[in-house]
């Protein structure tokens, strides 16, 4: 017989989304003008309209309410706020207010993110991240919607997975201005931590209340190929730049390595309230030549992966909350998912992460929240909309709206607040 495992009264259930994925006609950001330069999404599709979810954003909250959520993150697309540098524009600031107010209205507390990967195109042209004005540019754009949005916001998520911005756009390239080069990837990396600092401060000086503020680390669970001395070095090195840096990086007030050698920036020391925690799957990491002197090695053949080739390695993401408990801070789960044709697996998925989160509870760790990723299928960056990550699929024309059998898993166990006993008998060994 499985056991119930309860989770901690005030537990946010809920999903996850990004602007430029579901709302449809995010025309002013640099993803809208890498697609439309074909060739860069791999399945040939193009963001378009998207879930249409800046239509149906409250028909959207409605069914997510019916589905048992109490919560919803979503993020604010800069380049609408601010379509051309220093102008606002207000008639989409008070989209963004009745968004809120919908999320208020169907009992979901928001999660608001202020940067999921895209950028204004003014921005992109100026060096977007690797851009000295970054920083002063993020901390005027956070503080503007902090003034803006005011008590509407009860938790502020500054930037979506710092270390994928450089590693996805200046060293792997495959996120525009999809390039190859090193050196802009570290002043990228620089930037990003710096507007870590200085987003959390503008937030916390312009908000009428005192609202939650925190980043969104996506950690990787990373293991060495093998016991030699030569992968063991390479996976610390990746270790450091995918987590460590950030981590230690706000926790102490310092630029580390690969980016820096630990100097010390005024404002960023202890600028978080709770971590955002994304968490997909490992990295196996082996000595190589080329950048950072490494390279992942591909899951076995024989090991479950997801249709965008990553392994589900359940165990990771315990390991990972474990991980995060010595930095003292309350962590949420802010994405959790699987792209997968086969909803049965994304079903058995879901339950196995939670049991995790569930034994990092038991362990000690303060976890407050399973945000899944998504609530639709949605684009999916450079995939396009090939991987489905919903628990709720958009179909035909009209995107309708169906809700798949793992939309009622999720449902059981955000109403029980707990994986139940039947869940845990069909899903957990
Ligand atoms: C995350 C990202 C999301 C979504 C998800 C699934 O890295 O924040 O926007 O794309 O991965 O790949």
């Amino acid at each position: 017989m499985g056991e119930a495992l309860k989770f901690p009264d005030g537990f946010y259930w809920g999903t996850a989304t990004a602007s430029h994925q579901v709302e449809g006609g995010c025309r002013n950001n640099q993803w809208w003008a890498w697609e439309q330069e074909g060739g860069n999404i791999k399945d040939g599709t193009t963001s378009g309209i998207a879930c249409d979810h800046y239509n149906r954003f409250d028909e959207d909250f409605a069914l997510q309410r019916e589905l048992g959520h109490n919560s919803h993150r979503f993020s604010i697309e800069w380049s609408r706020i601010e379509p051309e540098e220093g102008r606002w524009d207000g008639k989409e600031v008070d989209h963004y207010k009745r968004v809120l107010e919908s999320l208020h209205k169907h009992g979901l507390t928001p999660f608001v993110t202020l940067h999921h990967f895209t950028n204004p195109i003014w921005f992109e042209d100026q060096g977007g991240w690797t851009s000295p004005k970054a920083p002063d540019l993020l901390e005027r754009f956070a503080g503007h919607m902090a003034k803006e949005l005011g008590d509407a916001v009860p938790f502020w998520l500054t930037i979506n997975e710092p270390p994928v911005l450089p590693a996805a756009s200046y060293i792997a390239g495959v996120h525009p201005p999809a390039k190859r080069d090193f050196r802009l990837a570290m002043k990228a990396a620089k930037n990003i931590l710096l507007s870590l600092g200085r987003m959390h401060n503008a937030i916390r000086a312009n908000a009428p209340h005192k609202p939650i503020i925190g980043p969104v680390i996506n950690m990787t669970y990373v293991m060495p190929a093998s016991d030699s001395d030569d992968d063991k070095e390479a996976a610390q090195s990746f270790d450091q730049y995918w987590n460590g840096y950030w981590l230690d990086g706000i926790r102490d007030g310092i630029i580390g390595p690969p980016a820096g050698d630990g100097e010390s920036v005024d404002g960023l020391k202890g600028a978080w309230d709770i971590i955002g925690l994304n968490y997909y799957s490992r990295s196996v990491i082996a000595k190589a030549g080329g950048v950072m002197g490494l390279r992942q090695i591909p899951p076995p053949m024989d090991s479950e992966r997801s249709t965008m080739g990553w392994e589900v390695y359940p165990e990771g993401f315990y390991q990972n909350m474990l991980r995060l408990k010595q930095y003292g801070k309350p962590v949420y789960i802010t994405e959790n998912g699987i792209g997968t044709d086969d909803d049965g697996q994304r079903c058995s998925y879901v339950v196995r992460h939670l049991r995790e989160v569930h034994r990092a509870i038991q362990n000690g760790v303060d976890v407050r929240s399973y945000l899944h990723w998504s609530s639709t299928d949605n684009f999916e960056w450079a995939e396009g909309y090939r991987q489905k990550f919903g628990l709720i699929a958009t179909e035909g024309d009209d995107l309708k709206r169906v809700p798949k059998p793992s939309a009622y898993v999720f449902k059981e166990m955000a109403e029980a607040n707990a994986v139940t006993e039947g869940l845990a008998e069909q899903y957990l060994e």
